[in-house]
């Protein structure tokens, strides 16, 4: 019987293979922060992002900062979110909310924009447009 023949020297250890593609491709901590920072402020400005708004508190700072917190190890980068809260359980934290879709249309549109603006490789912000769309419509608790 031939014996498995164990990897040859060249294989690329697990160790510099990239671990945070996503992170890394959109530019690190910065570009995540500028990117949740203009998402809210499109929140704020965009007509039909106004149902969403309301159902957000009068003042963003924490909602901003959490979602940078997340958005971090969701895209590969450190896991702030959960080292500081735990699992994030994101369905079952939007269940207060009554999202259907046209809220997830809403808070898509911001996003939309905001990566438009900000992701100039095309291939990057086409993958992480479609990504966000997934994880807003799993939020969709309504029709
Ligand atoms: C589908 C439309 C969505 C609506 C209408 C919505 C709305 C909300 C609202 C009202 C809050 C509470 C804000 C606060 O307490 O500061 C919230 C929290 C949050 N949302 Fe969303 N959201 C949506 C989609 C998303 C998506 C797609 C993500 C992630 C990619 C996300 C990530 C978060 C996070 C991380 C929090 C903070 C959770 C916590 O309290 O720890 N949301 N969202």
């Amino acid at each position: 019987m031939e014996r498995l023949k164990s990897p040859p020297a060249t294989a690329v250890p697990l160790s510099t293979a990239p671990a945070n593609p996503h992170y890394r491709r959109i530019g690190g901590e910065g570009a995540v922060r500028r990117l949740v920072e203009r998402f809210y402020q499109l929140m704020n400005e965009l007509p039909e992002a106004r149902a969403i708004r309301a159902m957000h508190p009068e003042d963003l700072a924490s909602s901003q900062e959490k979602l940078f917190l997340f958005l971090s190890g969701w895209l590969g980068g450190p896991p702030l979110y959960t080292e500081r809260y735990g699992p994030p359980r994101l369905r079952q934290k939007h269940l207060p909310f009554p999202i259907d879709a046209p809220a997830r249309d809403a808070w898509m549109a911001c996003m939309r924009q905001a990566l438009e603006e900000q992701v100039k490789d095309s291939e990057l912000r086409s993958q992480l447009t479609a990504a966000f769309f997934k994880t807003a419509d799993f939020l969709r608790n309504q029709p």
